[in-house]
């Protein structure tokens, strides 16, 4: 294709950038401009306005990726224009989410037989993660209440005040009340003994969270199972656990291997984790997986054949990108178990070296327990340098 450029293009182009029109004038803010930009000026505008971002290196109120390797940079890069949602014409790079989705399901102990395969999917993130999920306990419990007879239109859920804020979008666009377990002084996660307390018939779950946004802290996973077992048998009632291990479902494997907060525990039914935190990739996957089959109503999965074969699918959206999914898996191959479990041991000495550097000033108090991102809480995993920064009282 030949594009023609008019005299005045032909005479901006002998300008170097800064001496053309293009950086002399405005471009209009808000409407579409009028004639083009040479990409060259085009990328010098934009570059220089970026600028005045914060530098991702040096960003410590994040927990996201900001680093990886140049290999796995060049995968993304080559991986950029593909449309994960085709999945008839990129069957192998389906084939690597499904191979995440099952490497996280056995990470998090999954009963998965010799020839079954994990049930789960990727998402953009935690977030999207959590909404899936909130909607397979919603489906479930109304499609139970249901079939005995009884009311389906008032559920609701049980978390912690600390929750992350997407568990009140998925609340509020999803229509179910949120029931949450006050914090009190010095105890900033949910308290099992409070939450089961809380659960009543209506009850969707109960969504434990494993790494709190606030302090990094585990919830204690295992005590709300026992204290639910308990509970539903009682009371009849069949109250599963959402666990939300946004961050620590990464950290928790490779640093607590004894520690039961996952699928080990019978009432656990899904987890959600952040690819783009401690699964080391840059900001845009989540991961959710479920027990079993059964967990995932099946009228939630939407089968689409536009391109040949039949694609099973639960997401919210429909195109995505391809990058972020290669990211994941090339960091499980290239890491291995041991690789994540070497960077979380180097967060940790990051994190105790800055929490004693901290103490030390006698200027803070930190209010991080001793279990959880390991008690200490750890932002921005990056290799080799890991940013580590504690959560210091507010
Ligand atoms: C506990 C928890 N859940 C969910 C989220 C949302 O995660 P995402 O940013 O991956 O959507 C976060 C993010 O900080 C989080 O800390």
């Amino acid at each position: 294709m030949v594009i023609s450029t008019t005299r005045t293009d032909a005479g901006e182009s002998l300008n170097s950038t800064f001496a053309s029109r293009y950086v002399c004038t405005s471009l209009p803010r808000f409407k579409l401009p009028e004639r083009p930009t040479p990409r060259d000026a085009a990328y010098q505008i934009i570059n220089d306005e970026l600028m005045l971002d914060g530098n991702p290196r040096l960003n410590l109120a994040s927990f996201v990726t900001t680093w990886m390797e140049p290999e796995c940079d060049k995968l993304m890069m080559e991986a950029v224009n593909k449309n994960y949602v085709d999945m008839d014409e990129y069957p192998v790079t389906t084939e690597l989410q499904n191979r995440c989705v099952n490497m996280i399901a056995h990470l998090f102990n999954a009963p998965i037989g010799e020839d079954e395969i994990a049930v789960g999917v990727g998402t953009v993130g935690s977030s999207e993660a959590i909404m899936l999920a909130g909607l397979a306990f919603k489906r479930k419990w109304q499609n139970k209440r249901k079939a005995e007879g009884k009311p389906y239109d008032k559920p609701n859920i049980v978390t912690g005040a600390n929750v992350q804020v997407c568990w009140e979008k998925f609340a509020r666009y999803f229509e179910v009340e949120l029931k949450e377990v006050k914090l009190s002084e010095g105890f900033y996660v949910m308290d099992p003994v409070k939450a089961v307390e809380l659960v009543d018939e209506n009850t969707i779950c109960v969504a434990a969270i494993l790494g709190s946004t606030l302090t990094g802290e585990f919830e204690d996973v295992k005590l709300l199972n026992e204290l639910l077992l308990k509970k539903n048998k009682e009371t009849g009632w069949d109250t599963p656990i959402h666990v939300d291990a946004a961050s620590g479902g990464f950290i928790a494997p490779f640093l607590y291997p004894d520690l039961e907060w996952d699928f080990r525990l019978p009432l656990v039914k899904s987890i959600n984790v952040s690819g783009h935190k401690y699964g080391l990739v840059y900001a845009g996957v989540g991961w959710v997986v479920w027990r079993s089959k059964e967990d995932l109503p099946e009228e939630l999965i939407f089968h689409i054949n536009y391109l040949g074969t039949d694609q099973p699918t639960f997401t919210l959206n429909f195109s995505k990108g391809s990058s972020q999914i290669i990211a994941q898996y090339y960091q499980f191959i290239r890491l291995g178990f041991e690789g994540y479990k070497n960077i979380m041991e180097n967060c940790r000495e990051n994190a105790k070296a800055l929490k004693e550097g901290l103490e030390k000033t006698g200027k803070f108090e930190i209010v991080s327990k001793d279990i959880g991102l390991d008690g200490l809480f750890l932002h921005t995993p990056c290799q080799p340098m890991p940013n580590t920064l504690l959560s210091f009282g507010w």
